[in-house]
């Protein structure tokens, strides 16, 4: 078997991405873009793989964190020829095949690479490259062929003439090249074209010219092999990148009732019959257990919510752990730091952060929990806030297990109420409370009886 090295070009700026990010940052579907085309390469086993990084470079870098990538460097941004040339360096003395792919066609399959290789060897080519039929072929390279229809170069869209204009088969950017091949004619590449570039797909002729065997491999989806160059690209891209994650689920078990309007990030995990409710949206690394339901709207990020939970609708969850069979929301939000146990009910309009409930507490309606710690079967009643700010720092709220908060208490941190202690509603707390005992800070009831006559009777 021969060896497979691999480039990943990610060195131009995007300049028709109109950003101040360069072009593989662009999120799709949570992940930078050029982390795509490395993910479908990793199960080809490469013996190398080469990331050339050329503008803004070292925030480039920063996407790419496995030890085992080569880096190479393009000073300047002179065409994709000279960035292959510029990525030869870590692949010196390497003898097999070298898969070229952009860091900006984020669709590309393992499949697809794989049957390029197969196809490659089999067809023992010198140079191999993935084409597509697009209906549209405006922006990219237009595949020529002679009268025998062998592929006979390759036009760029600035540099066509003509009828070239007309033809449809396009090329998609994805090269195997036998080494020595590359090695020996980047060299021979000349910036003589509109753009003053030098072009990788020169070489498709000078190997036609020099009698290698070229062809192309004909991809019947030209969705999976476009480049993004543009933010209507971009968009196009996430729309079909999202269509595979859903679908993806929906295969492994989850229910999604309308894929159009639900939305979840690459990487996202979701577990067997869990049903997703129009609009909701998963975000980053959110792990979703077994048999929950996330309701209409609700917005999880970095999160994990253990089996048979419910999320409610319009519910926003940051980086905070919910665990089994609890009920959070409707119109709940949970900040960063929340840990919450099972069976809990956190309800409607109850704001809660860094802070850790324990199994069974209910908090129905209307509260603040923040830097707290609340025990098992604590009850919160309406509107509780835990005053966990005095302008200068932040204090923590203690309430242990099967404690009581009546309505509209507010427990003024540092505090802690004791277990099974119960605080009368409309309490301001401000010491701590024992266990066992009730609490309630709040001016007796006064009654004046038969006031209203009296008032009457004045007037
Ligand atoms: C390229 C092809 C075109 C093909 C299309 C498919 C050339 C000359 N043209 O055009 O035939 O149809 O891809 O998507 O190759 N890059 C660098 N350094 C540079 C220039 C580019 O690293 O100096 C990188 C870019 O970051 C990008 C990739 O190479 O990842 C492709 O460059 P781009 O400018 O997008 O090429 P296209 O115009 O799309
Ligand atoms: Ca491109």
């Amino acid at each position: 078997m021969k060896a497979l090295s691999v480039i990943v070009l990610a060195g131009g700026k995007g300049k028709r991405m109109r950003s101040g990010l360069p072009k593989v940052l662009h999120p799709l579907c949570g992940v930078p873009m050029g982390r795509y085309p490395l993910e479908s390469v990793r199960p080809l086993r490469p013996e190398r793989i080469v990331v050339l990084l050329g503008h803004d470079g070292e925030r480039v870098k920063g996407i790419f964190k496995d030890s085992s990538l080569l880096f190479a460097h393009q000073p300047e941004q002179l065409g994709t020829g000279h960035a292959v040339a510029c990525a030869m360096e870590p692949l010196k003395g390497f003898r097999g095949d070298v898969l070229v792919l952009s860091g900006d066609v984020p669709l590309i399959t393992t499949t697809t690479l794989k049957a390029l290789v197969r196809f490659h060897r089999r067809e023992k080519n010198t140079l191999t490259f993935v084409s597509t039929i697009m209906e549209k072929p405006h922006g990219y390279g237009r595949v020529l062929r002679d009268e025998e229809g062998r592929v006979c170069g390759v036009v760029e869209e600035k540099d066509i003439k003509g009828q070239e204009r007309a033809i449809s088969e396009v090329n998609a950017g994805i090269y195997l090249f036998c080494s020595e091949f590359l090695g020996k004619s980047l060299g021979r590449l000349r910036r003589t074209n509109r753009q003053k570039e030098y072009y990788l797909t020169d070489l498709i002729q000078i190997a036609f010219e020099e009698g290698g065997k070229v062809s192309a491999l004909t991809h019947s989806d030209p969705v999976e092999v476009m480049g993004v160059n543009t933010r209507v690209e971009l968009s196009e891209a996430e729309r079909a990148m999202q269509e595979r994650i859903l679908e993806g689920l929906m295969l492994s078990g989850v229910t999604i009732k309308d894929p159009s309007s639900t939305y979840i990030d690459h990487g996202v995990k979701v577990g067997r019959d869990t049903v997703i409710q129009p609009g909701a949206c998963l975000y980053g690394d959110t792990v979703v257990g077994r048999g929950c339901t996330i309701e209409e709207g609700a917005r999880i990020e970095g999160s994990r919510i253990g089996d048979g939970t419910t999320i409610r609708s319009y519910t926003v969850i940051e980086a905070s752990r919910i665990g089994r069979e609890a009920t959070i929301g409707p119109f709940a939000r949970l900040r960063p730091g929340c840990r919450v146990d099972r069976g809990v009910r956190i309800g409607n309009f109850v704001e809660v952060k860094n802070s850790h409930i324990k199994e069974g507490t209910k908090a129905n309606h209307h509260s603040y929990i923040g830097d707290a710690t609340i025990g098992k079967g604590v009850n919160i009643g309406a509107g509780t806030i835990t005053c966990n700010y005095d302008g200068r720092r932040k204090h923590r709220t203690i309430v242990k297990d099967g404690a009581f908060i009546g309505s509209d208490t507010q427990l003024v941190a540092p505090v802690t109420v004791g277990r099974n202690a119960y605080i009368g509603a409309g309490s301001t707390i401000t010491r701590d409370v024992p266990a066992g005992a009730l609490a309630l800070s709040r001016p007796e009831q006064k009654t004046i009886n038969g006031w209203v006559r009296k008032r009457n009777s004045r007037e």
